[in-house]
């Protein structure tokens, strides 16, 4: 099973869980509050101040709880902000073409670089919701490429409501650089678009981002920047926990949204993690355990795709520089990665076919759509391991 995003069971992590359910079960004030209380719609107001405290002082972000909302996880918050942004809207912004017959403007979210999560791809509420650009495509060694933003084609429309990415992405390992964030982020001010950034893998938690020294990327803080973390990849994907930090009027919608759709959110997630965040102790677990240990299994995952890959055969891995997948690319595959996926799964063998993972894109018809495989390394190391044997055979016959 090299197909699914479930994060990995870390031993360490597990006990970390224990404890914190004993310490829960056996105070029964903070019992009572996790099961028998609802709480506001925003979210805990202790959680929120932590967290709040936490990005003051670990990345000197100006905000307080007014800039923070809780959500049931990550997918939630991308639901309500994409929908918030984009869609039907009447008046005001000038045609460009995407107008709908009642006069409406159809506001859309741009995601600056494809492929993205797909996970986003049927979210909006409205049809067309979803624009793409085409990354640029930078061999950086070896067997190995990077996406890049290809900012000549990023162009201003009255239709676009907000940018959207993954840092890390799902699925190529891909960061955008600092730099790439900085342009994008000076798009976002000059026309007031805001800023989305998906910290699933990110800062300040579960950290599952490789790069060190002068790679090491930065987390960004702008008037537009909106970001959301999940407490699901640091290992709880089970309680549905994540937080959406932007503009204090961007919270608040978010806070409306889950009073209406669900009331408020669940406690659980809160609860375990509420104490850490105020600690700390979730930056350090992020640091000294779970990085580690996917940069572990992640080096392994190379080192097999170096050992059983032939040195002359056309495939390129993404550079992998965060998130729990390797990213394959089978140049000018004869097989679409649909074809390769049954193949593969008639083997025993279960990726993600790449295609996908690219939405929103004018070109249909890249090639490159059909030649990528996402394969994840978050299982048990000998499962990816003799998975990577099992794809080198079917594609290369190695
Ligand atoms: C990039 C990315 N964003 C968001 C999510 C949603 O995660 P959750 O709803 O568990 O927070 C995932 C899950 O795999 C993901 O990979």
């Amino acid at each position: 099973m090299l197909g699914g995003g479930n994060p990995a069971h870390i031993p360490a992590m597990e006990r970390v869980w224990k404890e914190r359910m004993k310490e829960i079960i056996s105070d029964p004030a903070v019992l009572r509050r996790t099961l028998a209380i609802y709480d506001p719609p925003r979210g805990n107001p202790g959680c929120l101040e932590a967290l709040a405290e936490l990005l003051r002082s670990e990345f000197g972000w100006p905000v307080g709880p007014e800039n923070i909302a809780v959500t049931p996880g990550g997918q939630t918050a991308f639901f309500l902000l994409f929908n918030l942004f984009a869609g039907r809207s009447t008046g005001g912004a000038a045609d460009d073409g995407a107008n709908s017959a009642t006069g409406g403007v159809n506001g859309r979210i741009l995601f600056p670089l494809m492929p993205e999560y797909i996970g986003y791809a049927d979210q909006g509420l409205t049809p067309d919701s979803f624009t793409a650009l085409k990354p640029n495509i930078e061999i950086t060694g070896p067997h190995r490429f990077k996406y890049r933003i290809d900012f000549d084609h990023l162009i201003h429309n009255p239709s676009l409501r907000a940018l959207c990415v993954s840092r890390p992405t799902n699925p190529s390992g891909n960061v955008i650089t600092d730099d790439e964030m900085n342009h994008l982020a000076k798009f976002a001010a000059q026309h007031d678009l805001p800023l989305i950034v998906d910290n699933a893998y990110g800062w300040p938690f579960p950290g599952i981002l490789f790069e060190e020294g002068s790679k090491k990327v930065s987390p960004l803080w702008t008037d537009q920047t909106i970001h959301v973390m999940s407490l699901s990849k640091f290992g709880l994907p089970g309680t549905r926990t994540a937080f959406v930090v932007g503009p204090p009027e961007v919270a608040a919608a978010i806070a409306s949204m889950t009073a209406i759709t669900g009331l408020a959110n669940g406690n659980f997630g809160q609860a375990i993690a509420g104490p850490m965040i105020k600690s700390g102790e979730i930056t350090r677990l992020s640091r000294d355990v779970v990085r580690p240990y996917y940069l572990e299994k992640r080096d392994k995952a190379l080192a097999a795709i170096d050992e059983y890959f032939p040195d002359e055969a056309p495939y390129f891995v993404h550079e992998c520089g965060g998130a729990m997948f390797l990213w394959l690319w089978i140049k000018d595959s004869k097989r679409s990665s649909k074809e390769i996926y049954e193949a593969l799964k008639k083997r025993g063998v279960l990726v993600v076919p790449g295609e996908y993972f690219f939405f929103g894109l004018q070109d249909k018809d890249w090639p490159h759509h059909h030649e990528c495989l996402r394969i994840s390394f978050a299982m048990d190391d000998h499962d990816v391991r003799e998975g990577i044997r099992i794809i080198a055979n079917e594609l290369f016959g190695n």
